[in-house]
């Protein structure tokens, strides 16, 4: 198998889920976003037989031959590593090339375990880098490899984060139709928050699953509602209809909470962007921490945005990311 022995260089981008979270795993639809936050990966390969990853004050060097429990196990510092591991190995062994090691550099500006997609977009970005290793940089098919290490991580995952991650832009999901690009009419400005609380995606998707099973009556009446809300929420985008839109936010985060998957700072978090001037707000992702976005009018962002951050949390005004994975 021929390779490159040159470094090779890919990012992919951060995620919000706008619409429909946990709803989407059983066949409901959703709209997401890649937002302008990225994780960089620069990869080269070595004749060591080792996997040696670095990021910032953090650092693994382990053989080629070695167990992902490693990074399971113990440490939870190297936890955000998992998904790069894996994806590693993965393509050695897919390409038969176990007698060679890769050295990674990770670069990251995703806040890992707070519902932004971190997991998603280091599995986009270190297939890319590694397929761009021999020569292939054929999105759909590191969307394919990406979202199979995802779902892997994230048991029953939807696949929706790795899509986004790889194509950009915001999307629409249809559990019958697939993908689709949406052009909104206007310039929405989003804000950020994260609370601090890391969150295990899979087990909190673990966790509504039971829901469901213990609640199922319950749990279509908050699907059908999450459906519509999905569904006027496009239309909002379509038509530019920013208080239209801000409201469905604050609707899809009341249905979430009552599916059990709020959290205190998450709560707080809101309570402060809609006495401060959002238009809307919820949580983003898994939930039961993690992140928070919120609908600030356009044209006194900067204003709503020093009042809000007053408060706790942290904060980020976001741009939508319409390029996804990119190399170099
Ligand atoms: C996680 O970002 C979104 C969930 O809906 C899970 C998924 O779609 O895979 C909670």
């Amino acid at each position: 198998m021929n390779y490159r022995t040159n470094k090779v260089v890919s990012s992919a981008p951060a995620k919000v889920i706008l619409f429909g979270e946990h709803f989407v795993v059983y066949s409901n639809p959703a709209i997401v976003a890649a937002i302008n936050k990225r994780i960089s990966v620069q990869a080269q390969v070595n004749d060591k037989s080792r996997i040696n990853i670095k990021s910032g004050e953090n650092s693994l060097s382990v053989p080629v031959i070695s167990k992902e429990e490693l990074i399971t196990a113990n440490d939870n510092s190297l936890l955000f590593l998992h998904p790069i591991f894996k994806c590693v190995k993965h393509i050695l062994s897919e390409k038969d090339l176990l007698s060679v090691g890769i050295n990674l550099d990770i670069d990251s500006q995703i806040p890992y375990g707070e519902g932004l997609g971190s997991s998603a977009a280091s599995c986009v970005s270190t297939v890319a880098a590694l397929y761009s290793l021999f020569s292939n940089r054929d999105r759909n098919l590191i969307y394919e490899t990406a979202r199979i290490m995802e779902q892997n991580i994230h048991t029953n995952s939807s696949g929706i984060d790795c899509y986004v991650s790889t194509f950009g832009g915001i999307v629409n999901f249809e559990p019958n139709k697939g993908f689709s690009n949406i052009r909104p009419k206007k310039k929405f400005t989003l804000l950020v928050g994260t609370t601090g609380v890391k969150h295990s995606t899979g087990e909190v998707v673990s966790e509504v699953r039971q829901f469901r099973q213990r609640n199922s009556s319950i749990f279509k009446d908050l699907s059908i509602k999450a459906h519509v809300v999905c569904k006027r929420a496009m239309n909002s985008i379509y038509e530019g209809n920013e208080m239209e839109l801000g409201n469905m936010l604050t609707e899809n985060h009341k249905l979430l909470s009552r599916l059990g998957v709020s959290h205190p700072k998450i709560e707080k978090l809101i309570e402060n962007c809609l006495d401060n001037g959002a238009l809307g707000a919820k949580l983003t992702g898994a939930g039961k921490g993690g992140a928070i976005i919120a609908l600030i009018p356009n044209d006194i962002s900067k204003e709503i945005l020093t009042r809000i951050s007053r408060g706790s949390g942290k904060w980020m005004l976001v741009e939508f990311d319409y390029d996804g994975v990119v190399f170099g």
